[in-house]
Parts: structure tokens; sequence; C-alpha cells
């Protein structure tokens, strides 16, 4: 395990000393240039001579009882090898871990200038020296911290465009056993903060981006689930909803924002290799997948990386299944 809350789930090979040495100079002129206190808050680590802004402001939200980790290197090889003057930028939410994380690493060693949104705090203990000046933490199930999110992202973005934004953030809450949630079982707060999480952040995040956007000739990918469209045994009813409407807002704004520019669409992930999934879906992969196998978070990445791309230039308000064609049983 790295000690880097952001690759855990990241292959055990060294960084090397080059690249620690690239990343803690970069490091540095960043953390002069930086005027964004959010941001530089969202460091865990960060210097003490910098000014702090309270937790309502950042909408950084208190330590999650993570294992922030001690290790010094950071495992993960994040050399950017086409990074350009130019480079394209995507916001990234739900990048701490799991598909959002894959995705993240996916588009950095394509070059582009990568902002990550979500409640773990980067560390300084990532040599990964960008991340820690364009992370952003924010509780996506509170709408003022969302609208903080925007305004810090749209400073930060000063008059330059942005490229794409990958709306993957998601929760799927259980009952006490660890079961789906059906929909008589669950309670209105529950669905209300699903919904938040799920959809609302999603919508107002694009909303509060549409401006760069629009200059970047961008695309918004959500990121769906096979749940939005069928019942899944252990998804559960709020879940389900929150993403069936999350492909409907993808059909909304692709009619919408299409003619401004922006191409919307989504992914519909089945069965993923992350945190999210319960016990028992070696019996659905086995049962229900036609490929016979579990997914891998780089695979939902590929897509979402094409569908952010200029290969994808005509396709708006598609929604892809990347699911070992699951859906087809
Ligand atoms: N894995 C699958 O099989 C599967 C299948 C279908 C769809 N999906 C969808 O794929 C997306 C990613 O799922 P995953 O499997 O990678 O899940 P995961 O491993 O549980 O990661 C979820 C991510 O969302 C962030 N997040 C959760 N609540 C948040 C909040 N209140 N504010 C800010 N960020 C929040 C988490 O970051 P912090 O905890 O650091 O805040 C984390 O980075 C989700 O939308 C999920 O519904 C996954």
């Amino acid at each position: 395990m790295s000690g880097c809350p952001f690759h855990d789930d990241a292959p055990a090979a060294s960084a090397t000393a080059e690249q620690s040495a690239a990343s803690a100079q970069t490091s540095k002129s960043q953390a002069a240039t930086s005027q964004a206190a959010t941001s530089q808050a969202s460091m865990s680590q960060a210097p003490s001579n910098q000014v702090q802004p309270t937790q309502a402001q950042s909408g950084q939200v208190p330590a999650t009882g993570k294992d922030n980790g001690s290790a010094l290197a950071c495992p993960v090889s994040h050399v950017n090898s086409a990074a350009t003057a130019e480079q394209p930028t995507v916001v990234v939410t739900g990048a701490s871990q799991g598909i959002g994380h894959a995705i993240v690493r996916k588009f950095y060693e394509h070059g582009w200038k990568v902002y990550t949104l979500a409640r773990t705090p980067f560390t300084s203990k990532c040599p990964w020296a960008e991340g820690m000046t364009r992370h952003i933490s924010v509780d996506l199930s509170d709408e003022a911290s969302v609208r903080i999110a925007v305004d810090v992202l749209k400073e930060q973005l000063g008059d330059k465009p942005l490229n794409a934004l990958v709306n993957n953030a998601g929760i799927s809450p259980k009952n006490e056993q660890g079961l789906r949630l059906d929909a008589t079982q669950t309670n209105l707060s529950t669905y209300e903060k699903v919904m938040m999480v799920n959809v609302y952040a999603p919508l107002l995040l694009t909303r509060g981006l549409l401006g760069p956007l629009q200059n970047g000739k961008g695309a918004v990918v959500n990121v769906s689930s096979i749940a939005g469209s069928r019942i899944h045994p252990f998804a559960g009813a709020a879940y389900a909803m929150s993403k069936s409407a999350l492909s409907a807002l993808t059909r909304e704004m692709a009619y919408e924002l299409g003619r401004q520019g922006v191409r919307v669409n989504s992914v519909a992930p089945g069965e993923i290799e992350t945190a999210i999934l319960s016990a028992g879906t070696d019996k659905i992969v086995q049962t229900q997948v036609p490929m016979n196998r579990i997914g891998n978070p780089k695979e939902v990445a590929d897509v979402v990386m094409f569908l952010c791309s200029d290969a994808a230039s005509y396709v708006n308000g598609s929604e892809i299944q990347i699911d070992g064609g699951q859906h087809v049983g």
C-alpha cells in the first residue's frame, strides 16, 4: 500500500528518483503561483504559513478516518507523457479512488491538465505535484460545498477553456446488513443525499462550468450504471433512481448544450472492481456477464477518454455500456 489515499488501487511499482525530483520542482513553482486558497488548503500537508480558509469556505470536510498513510513514495508512475503548452483540461469528480482514480491517471498520462474533486484531501506525500495544486476537497452531498468548488474551479481556470468534465463520483448506500436498500426501506433523507451526490452535483458542476466548457468545445461524461436501467440485486432503489435520472439528465443536456458546442454523454458500467462492490458480485459475474469476468477501472477510463476525445466528435447524448455484455441478458 502506498500511503497515498489517491493511489490505493495502484500496482506496486516504485516512483523513480527523476520523477520525484521533477515533481518537487513543479510543486515549488506551482505553489508559488497558485492563488487559489481553497485548493491550497485542500492539501492535507499544506505549509503552516499559508492562509487556511475555514472548512465552510473551502468545502473541505474533516478527514474521514481513511488512512492517509506514512510511506514517503507514491508507487504510481505519474509521468505526464504528452504535456504541452496547450494542454487540454479536465475536471474529474470522485477522483480519490476506484474508477475516478483510473480516469485521472488516464488523462494525466495523455498530457491533460487534471483538476480532481473528492472529499479526501490530497497528500503532500504524493509526488504528483500538479495534483496538489489542482485538487479541491468538496462534499458533493452539500450544495454549498459544490457551489464553492465551482467558484474555485472558475477562478483557477481564469479565461482558459475547459475541455472535459467527468461526473464520476457516486454513492450507493446499503442497509445495516450491507444489503440493498429497497424502495420502501429507504428514508427520504437517504434518497435526497443520493440524488444530491449522483444527480444534482453533476448538474450544478456542468451548469457552473458551462462558460469554460463552451470555450473549450468541451465534453461532459456522466458515470451512470447498469442499475439505472434494470434491477440490480445489490444496488438499491435510491441508487437506481439516481442513475436513471443521471441518464435522463445526460439526454436533456445533450439536447440543450449540443447547439452550444458542448457534447454530453454517459457511460453505464456493470461490475467493475472497486470498493463500491458488494460481497456476492462474483456470483453475478458468473451468471450474468457473458464475458464471465469482472471489469477493471481502467476499462471504464478508456471509454471515458474516448468520449472526451476528437475521436468522438459527433457522439452526443449517447450512453455506452461497459459491462462485458451484462445488459443483453
Ligand atoms: N464499481 C462498479 O462496479 C460500478 C458500477 C456501475 C457504476 N459505478 C459508478 O462509477 C462511479 C465510481 O464508482 P467507484 O466504483 O469507483 O466507487 P468508489 O470506489 O466508492 O469511489 C467513489 C468516489 O466518489 C467520491 N465521493 C463519494 N461521495 C462523495 C461526496 N459526498 N463528495 C465528494 N466525493 C464523493 C469518493 O471520494 P471521497 O470518498 O474521497 O470523497 C470516491 O472517489 C460511481 O458513480 C458509481 O456509481 C460503479
